[in-house]
C-alpha cells in the first residue's frame, strides 16, 4: 500500500448526512445475515408496493442453481417506479433529459412520465405484444428508452435493450436468441455532434430476423429512413392515436422483468434474466443507501441503458424511490471537456456517478475545466464498473468533490443486479482502490484454488454465501448454462469470476476478473467473441485475445492473429481486421494492437496459454513461468521477438 492508498476518515458532510454511522451499519448488517427472512422481508414491505403479500422469502439452492424470492407475491414494477409516486410528486421531475447539445433540455414529471409510458404500453399492446413476449430495445439515450422499458414492465413484457454501440451482427444475435419479435429504435442517435444510423443498423439485422414483425421507430433527428410499411411503425404517430390509460399487469415476483445480454469467456454473450420482485426492491435499497438518496437530490448516472448499471441506477432504483434521474444522451468531451462540470453547474447535481475510465480522460485533458465550475452543489461521488486506480480517485475526490464529497467505489456486476461491495457513505472511511464493504445482506468470501474459504487477510477468487434478492436466477433458455457458469467452479457459492484481496479491516480491494474477459472502459468484453470475429477473415486462420494495461481504457485489446498459409503481413490488414471486429461486434471492441502471431503456444492437448500471451502484451517478460507443458516453445521467443509494447 503506498502513500497515495492512505485511509481516508468520514468527512464531516458525510457524517452530518448519512443513514447509517459505523455502529448502525454493523448492527442491521449483522442482522441482515443473522435473519436474512425477517430482515428482507421489511425491506421488501419498506420499498415496494405489493397487489399481493409474498408467502415466503428466500428458496435457494445454489447447488442446484435455483433461486426464487419473494414467491406468491405480486406486484408490478412500472406501478413501483410511477404510479405511486403520483399523488404526493405527480409534479415533481422524474427525469432531466439534456441531448446531445447542452441547449437541448427538458424536464419530464411523473404525471408525464405516466403518461407517456401508459400510452407506448398501448402502442405495444396494438402491435400484438402481451405478457411475457421479449422486445428489444436499441435507442440512444433518450428518454423514450426509460418509456420503452417501462412501457414493456407495464404489460409484463421482458425487454432486452441493446446497448446503442453494438453493431448489426450483434443486435442480430440478440434478437435471435432471445426471440424477440418486436424492436423499438429511433431514426439516429447523436452522440458528440456525429450521427449514427440506429434504424439503419436494425433494418440490416431484421433481414434475417423472420419472426420480427413490428420495428418502432422514435424519431430523433427527423434522417430519412428506409421504411417499410408493414413492420415499420412511427413512434410519434402511433403515441397520438392511444389512450393514456393502461392497467398495470399483475405480475409475480419472480416473473422476468429484463434479459440482459453481457460477455462470458466463452461462447455466445449471456442472456442474464432478472426477476420483478427481488431485482427491483435490491435496485431501490442500494440506490437509496449507497447514494445517500434523499427527497429532492438531483442524482445523475452517467451510464448507457444499454448496461445494467443504466437499467438498475438511472432507471429502476431511482425512479422506485421518486427521485429526479438525469438521462444524458452525449459525451463527457463534447462540445469540451468540461460538458459533465457544466451539467452539474447547471443542474445542481447533487449525486453524480461515473466510471473511473471517464475519470482518467477528463484528467488527462486538465484541470481547468473543472476548476471554472460551481460545483457546490455535489454532495457524494461514485466509481463503478473497473477497479479505480489511486491517481484518478484523488483526482475525483480533490479536483471534482473538493475532498469533502465521499467516493463510494461500487462493486457489483450484471448478475448481481445491484451493488454488492461498497462501503456506505458515512458508515466506513474510504482507501482509495478498494471497494470496501458488503452491503446489507451480502456475504462474500474468498476462497483458494481448492475452493476452501480463508479467513482474515486473504487473496483468492471472490465467491458469494448466500444469495441476496438482486440476484440473476438464470440465463435465458439455458439454466444449464447458468448453473455451470456460476455454481459449478466453488459448489454451494456464487461464483463471481473476479479476483480480490480482503484486508485486515476487511475491506475488499478487486483485482479484476480472473477469466477471460476484458473490460474496457468499463465494458465486459469477451476474448472469445472478438477472436470468432477476427478469424472470420478469409486471411486469418487464427486468433488470440488478451487484455494489456492502458492508461485511459483500463485495459486494452491486444490481438495475436495467424495468416493463412501463403498470405502475407500488412499495414491494409490490419485495418481490414479492426474494422472487422467493430462491423462483427460494435467498433468498441475493435483491438487497439494487433501482432502478426505465425504461432500461438499451446499445451500438448491444444490449449492456448493466455498467461505467456499475456505477458509478452505486458511486455513483462520476466515471469512467464512454467512453459515446459508447451507442444513448441520456440513459438514463445518469436512472439517476444515480434511484441509491440517494449
Ligand atoms: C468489474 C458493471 C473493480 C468486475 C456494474 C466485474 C469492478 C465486472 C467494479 C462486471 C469496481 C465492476 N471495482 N471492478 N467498483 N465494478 N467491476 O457486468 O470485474 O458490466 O466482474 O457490471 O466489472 O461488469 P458488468
Amino acid at each position: 500500500m503506498n502513500e497515495l492508498q492512505k485511509f481516508y476518515p468520514v468527512t464531516a458532510q458525510a457524517k452530518a448526512h448519512t443513514f447509517f454511522d459505523k455502529p448502525k451499519y454493523q448492527e442491521l448488517y449483522q442482522q441482515s445475515i443473522s435473519n436474512p427472512d425477517q430482515f428482507w422481508a421489511e425491506q421488501a414491505n419498506e420499498f415496494l408496493d405489493w397487489y399481493k403479500p409474498f408467502e415466503s422469502v428466500t428458496n435457494v439452492d445454489f447447488h442446484k442453481a435455483d433461486i426464487e424470492w419473494f414467491k406468491g407475491g405480486q406486484l408490478n414494477v412500472s406501478y413501483n417506479c410511477i404510479d405511486r409516486h403520483l399523488t404526493e410528486r405527480g409534479e415533481q421531475t422524474a427525469i432531466i433529459f439534456e441531448g446531445d447539445e447542452p441547449s437541448d433540455t427538458q424536464n419530464i414529471s411523473y404525471n408525464e412520465l405516466h403518461e407517456q409510458v401508459c400510452k407506448f404500453a398501448n402502442v405495444l399492446k396494438q402491435r400484438g405484444v402481451k405478457k411475457g413476449d421479449t422486445v428489444c430495445i436499441y435507442m440512444p439515450m433518450i428518454p423514450e428508452v426509460g418509456y420503452a422499458m417501462l412501457a414493456c414492465a407495464r404489460i409484463g413484457a421482458v425487454h432486452s435493450v441493446v446497448f446503442g454501440g453494438f453493431s448489426t451482427e450483434s443486435i442480430k444475435a440478440r434478437i435471435q436468441a432471445a426471440d424477440c419479435k418486436v424492436v423499438i429504435t429511433a431514426d439516429e442517435s447523436v452522440r458528440g455532434g456525429k450521427n449514427i444510423p440506429l434504424k439503419a443498423n436494425v433494418d440490416a439485422a431484421v433481414t434475417e430476423c423472420p419472426n420480427v414483425h413490428s420495428v418502432i421507430v422514435v424519431e430523433r433527428t427527423g434522417a430519412d429512413v428506409a421504411w417499410n410499411d408493414e413492420t415499420d411503425v412511427n413512434y410519434q404517430q402511433a403515441m397520438a392515436t392511444v389512450s393514456s390509460i393502461c392497467e398495470p399487469e399483475v405480475m409475480d415476483a419472480e416473473d422476468p422483468l429484463f434479459i440482459l445480454y453481457t460477455s462470458g469467456s466463452t461462447g455466445a454473450p449471456k442472456g442474464v434474466v432478472h426477476t420483478c420482485g427481488g431485482y427491483l426492491l435490491y435496485a431501490a435499497m442500494t440506490h437509496k443507501y449507497v447514494f445517500d438518496y434523499r427527497d429532492g437530490d438531483i442524482y445523475w448516472c452517467t451510464a448507457d441503458a444499454g448496461w445494467i448499471t443504466g437499467h438498475s441506477y438511472i432507471f429502476y432504483g431511482p425512479l422506485a424511490n421518486g427521485a429526479t434521474t438525469l438521462v444524458f444522451e452525449g459525451v463527457p468531451t463534447y462540445p469540451d471537456a468540461g460538458r459533465c462540470w457544466d451539467m452539474v453547474e447547471r443542474h445542481k447535481i447533487n449525486v453524480f456517478y461515473t466510471a473511473p475510465t471517464a475519470i482518467r480522460a477528463l484528467m488527462g485533458i486538465g484541470d481547468e475545466y473543472v476548476l471554472d465550475k460551481d460545483l457546490s452543489s455535489l454532495r457524494l461521488l461514485g466509481s463503478v464498473g473497473e477497479p479505480i486506480n489511486p491517481e484518478a480517485w484523488h483526482w475525483y475526490y480533490e479536483i471534482v468533490g473538493k475532498s469533502n464529497c465521499p467516493i463510494v467505489d461500487t462493486w457489483w456486476q450484471t448478475e448481481t443486479g445491484g451493488i454488492l461491495i461498497t462501503s456506505l457513505p458515512g458508515s466506513a472511511g474510504m482507501k482509495p482502490g478498494a471497494a470496501g464493504l458488503p452491503f446489507f445482506g451480502v456475504q462474500p468470501v474468498i476462497v483458494d484454488k481448492e475452493g476452501n474459504e480463508q479467513d482474515g487477510e486473504a487473496r483468492g477468487a471472490l465467491v458469494m454465501k448466500g444469495s441476496w434478492p438482486g440476484q440473476m436466477r438464470t440465463l435465458y433458455g439455458d439454466h444449464e448454462r447458468f448453473h455451470q457458469t456460476y455454481f459449478s467452479q466453488c459448489a454451494g457459492y456464487y461464483y463471481t469470476g473476479d479476483g480480490a484481496q480482503r484486508d485486515k479491516d476487511g475491506y475488499y480491494w478487486i483485482l479484476g476478473r480472473i477469466d477471460d474477459v476484458l473490460n474496457v472502459s468499463g465494458h465486459r468484453l469477451g476474448t472469445a467473441e472478438i477472436e470468432s470475429a477476427l478469424v472470420l477473415h478469409p486471411k486469418i486462420s487464427e486468433a488470440a485475445v488478451v487484455g494489456y494495461p492502458h492508461d485511459i481504457k483500463g485495459q486494452g485489446v491486444y490481438a495475436y492473429v495467424t495468416l493463412m498459409h501463403d498470405e502475407v503481413e500488412s499495414e491494409e490488414l490490419i485495418v481490414e481486421l479492426k474494422a472487422l471486429v467493430a462491423k462483427e461486434l460494435g467498433s468498441f471492441s475493435k483491438p487497439d494492437l494487433i501482432q502478426w502471431a505465425p504461432g500461438l503456444p499451446k499445451t500438448r492437448s491444444g490449449k492456448i496459454m493466455r498467461r505467456i500471451l499475456r505477458k509478452i502484451a505486458e511486455n513483462d517478460l520476466g515471469t512467464l513461468g512454467d512453459t515446459s507443458t508447451l507442444a513448441d516453445p520456440s513459438v514463445v521467443e518469436d512472439l517476444i521477438e515480434r511484441r509491440l509494447l517494449r
